[in-house]
């Protein structure tokens, strides 16, 4: 939809939780005319937004936030029991982590189900509780009958699940844009009002029942992983065949059942979602005898994808100690600075971890990538040039633009040997090649200048 496309009457729409999702979420729903109070626990985090400082890096969403609270539809608090008071419906956007066995912790969504409970009273009128947390099915359920424990006699409630689909780096435009948005509901004037919430919204609606919704997400997010893990089992083969991955993707991808969509070789996927998803599923799936042995090779393969391109580095360089390895790249993916279960974290510490002198840059993670490998002797560079200075060899580990349009002949004349690892598929080969590099990536053949 267009920016700016309002509603003639918004709605108070409450959002429990200012994280990744609750924050974007909030946000876009304030943009196309609702009334939003976002709420959080978190006191200095709740200060530092009414400031309009953003927790999180993500392109757009700060001037989103600022218009918005200045017009008057966006406020931040940690006042829950009054943003129940005051909301006809209150989304839980709060987080849902793995538990060690992969089994997901659902201890927020329980908390917070018994904070709208207390805050619940009969002379409210009618509200609904919807979950935006990726959560297992029946999770739903559960909340509904927590509330209804908790809260005094004679609420009148329903329990919606509304699963979110945005990626992170460009959170905004997903939200604004959505393929579709699924609504579950067991209760058609839950549904209706929901889809109030959603009219400015050109999309269409998937109107479910409350599992069908929760199935939705878990199942989307690991045919995803799936996709992903795929296309990377195709490229250990293309190695050995000497085909060309990206190749082969656009031939299967042109067809419209499988479409080209991630089928992005790599170093596998990360971040907040895919992996605890996927594991979440796996879980759930076994929980219900019904186990999904089918993704337990998914993760499989994807722990094998930075292994292999491991050992090319190593097989490249022989012994990794005392070689200076430059590393473009910390975040999980491009235009985020979110490094949560980030393969390129995980691969500077094992190169760490052998020895090696790493030098990282990331343009927007390098705050967040220090923290998360504090304790490893790596350097992290504020300059991509300066970063390579010296290397030996130089790897990129996330798909960020800049990288793909980096000066090449630059970075060959900083560098100590001319060895170039892609492992997101993103430099023009033949430019790293006429730059005087050797050019490794993924499920493609090695490109090496020819000597005369
Ligand atoms: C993912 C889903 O794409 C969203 O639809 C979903 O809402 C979100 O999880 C969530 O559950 O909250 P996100 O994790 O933000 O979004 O990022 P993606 O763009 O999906 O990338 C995930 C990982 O897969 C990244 O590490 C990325 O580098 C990798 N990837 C992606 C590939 O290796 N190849 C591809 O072709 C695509």
């Amino acid at each position: 939809m267009s920016r700016g496309q309002f509603l003639i009457r918004g709605m108070n729409l409450a959002i429990i939780g200012t994280g990744y999702v609750g924050l974007t979420t909030g946000t876009c729903f304030a943009e196309v005319g609702h009334k939003v109070v976002c709420v959080d626990n978190n006191e200095d985090k709740v200060k530092s937004l009414r400031q309009g400082k953003m927790p999180i890096y993500e392109p757009d969403l700060e001037d989103m936030i600022v218009s918005n609270v200045s017009a008057g539809r966006l406020e931040f608090t940690t006042n829950l029991k009054d943003a129940v008071r005051d909301c006809e419906i209150i989304f839980i956007a709060v987080p849902t982590p793995p538990h060690e066995d992969g089994s997901v912790d659902l201890s927020y969504i329980e908390g917070v189900s018994r904070e709208i409970a207390d805050a619940l009273t009969p002379d409210m009128g009618y509200r609904i509780v919807v979950d935006k947390s990726t959560v297992p099915v029946s999770t739903g359920v559960k909340v509904l009958q927590v509330i209804e424990r908790y809260s005094h006699k004679g609420v009148d409630i329903d329990v919606v699940s509304n699963p979110e689909f945005l990626r992170e780096g460009s959170a905004v435009y997903d939200l604004l844009n959505p393929d579709r948005i699924v609504i579950g509901a067991d209760s058609q004037r839950a549904m209706d009002m929901m889809k109030r919430v959603y009219q400015p919204f050109n999309a269409p609606i998937v109107e479910v029942d409350l599992a069908s919704a929760e199935l939705i997400k878990h199942a989307a997010n690991s045919f995803l992983a799936l996709k992903i893990s795929y296309i990377n089992a195709v490229s250990a083969v293309c190695e050995k065949a000497g085909a060309d991955v990206e190749l082969v993707a656009m031939g299967i991808g042109m067809d419209k059942r499988i479409s080209r969509h991630f089928l992005n070789a790599g170093l596998g996927y990360g971040g907040s979602c895919f992996p605890k998803d996927v594991k979440g599923f796996i879980n759930v799936a076994e929980q219900l005898g019904a186990p999904m042995e089918l993704l337990k090779e998914v993760e499989r393969v994807n722990t094998a994808q930075l292994e292999r391109f491991l050992g090319r580095i190593r097989k490249k360089l022989w012994v990794l100690r005392n070689k200076k390895i430059a590393v473009w790249g910390i975040a999980f993916k491009q235009n985020t600075d979110d490094v949560r279960e980030s393969v390129a974290v995980k691969l500077i510490k094992r190169l760490c971890e052998e020895g090696a002198e790493v030098c990282a840059y990331d343009p927007k993670a390098a705050e967040t990538g220090a923290a998360a490998l504090a304790g490893y002797d790596v350097t992290i560079c504020d300059d991509m040039y300066e970063c390579v200075r010296d290397a030996e060899v130089l790897i990129v580990a996330t798909e960020w633009k800049q990288f793909a349009t980096a000066n090449l002949v630059k970075v060959r004349e900083l560098m100590r040997l001319p060895i170039l690892f892609d492992g997101r598929n993103i430099i023009h080969g033949e430019n790293a090649l006429h730059a005087g590099f050797e050019y490794h990536s993924i499920g493609r053949k090695t490109l090496r200048p020819t000597e005369d």
